[in-house]
């Protein structure tokens, strides 16, 4: 599997060579038609005249993978994210400190309670596109929920430990490592295959002290808690669990 920066139209060309160098990943050079095989396990981070998008593979029909806010805020719920904020204040602030696409912060900003939220993520790559996505919304609804939204390019840890103030909700949504890869959907697939940044060993532990009322950890169903600490309570879904952890 190898990881590509391209463009699809001639207009995105000079973008395309600046985000190559900032993101360090090699310019595809088009192959001839007959080898497009060769490329189906690849990723293609692509710039177009509207969107950056993440492909995998060069046929047409593979889907572009983006944050798609206004999709995520029209046709997507989770209910159970949604339930474990139950009971935190009026106003409360947020900070998600592995933002990926964004989409569970979507999810966050949904709660009429919730004011703000920090996103914080490493991976410049995931980054680009994260802000392209908060950038490219049509619908007030969607623009109104991300209003509520600040992106930081940078380690979790490191933002916490550089003493960033305090947040009345903490959420963690570690990568998924040892569940069987065919089951992921097409976003997550793309962030294990792609995403070299790794969670700090003490996240879990470091963010109880900055959370006012609670954290919120995202795992797989039958995984073991983070840092092998003992959530209060967890709300269990059929695919996945959050393990709520109160802080007052
Ligand atoms: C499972 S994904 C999160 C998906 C996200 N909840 C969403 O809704 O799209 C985990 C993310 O954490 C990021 N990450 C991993 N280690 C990090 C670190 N030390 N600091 C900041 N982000 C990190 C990864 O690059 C990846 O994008």
């Amino acid at each position: 599997m190898r990881f590509y920066l391209t463009f699809d139209d001639p207009q995105s060309r000079a973008r395309a060579l600046m985000l190559s160098k900032k993101l360090n990943i090699e310019i595809f050079k088009k192959p001839t038609q007959q080898k497009l095989k060769e490329f189906s396990e690849d990723y293609f981070f692509t710039c177009s005249k509207d969107r950056l998008f993440l492909k995998k593979g060069l046929r047409h029909d593979s889907k572009p993978i983006f944050s798609d806010f206004d999709d995520w805020t029209k046709n997507y719920d989770d209910n159970l994210l949604k339930s474990s904020t139950k009971g935190l204040p009026k106003n409360f602030s947020c900070l998600d400190l592995t933002a990926g696409f964004g989409k569970d912060a979507l999810e966050i900003s949904k709660v009429v309670n919730c004011k703000s939220l920090i996103l914080i993520e490493k991976e410049a790559w995931v980054f680009e596109l994260l802000v392209d996505g908060i950038k490219n919304t049509s619908s007030c609804r969607t623009g109104d929920l991300l209003k509520k939204f600040k992106a930081f390019n940078m380690d979790s840890l490191k933002f916490l430990k550089s003493k960033n103030g305090t947040f009345d909700l903490v959420y963690i949504d570690p990568m998924f490592l040892g569940v069987q890869k065919s089951k992921a959907k097409k976003h997550m697939q793309a962030l294990r295959d792609l995403s070299t940044a790794v969670i700090q060993k003490q996240l879990l532990k470091t963010s109880l002290d900055f959370a006012n009322y609670r954290v919120i950890v995202k795992r797989h169903k039958n995984m073991e808690y983070l840092e092998g600490i003992v959530p209060d309570r967890s709300v269990k879904g059929k695919v996945v669990r959050y393990d709520i952890y109160n802080t007052n």
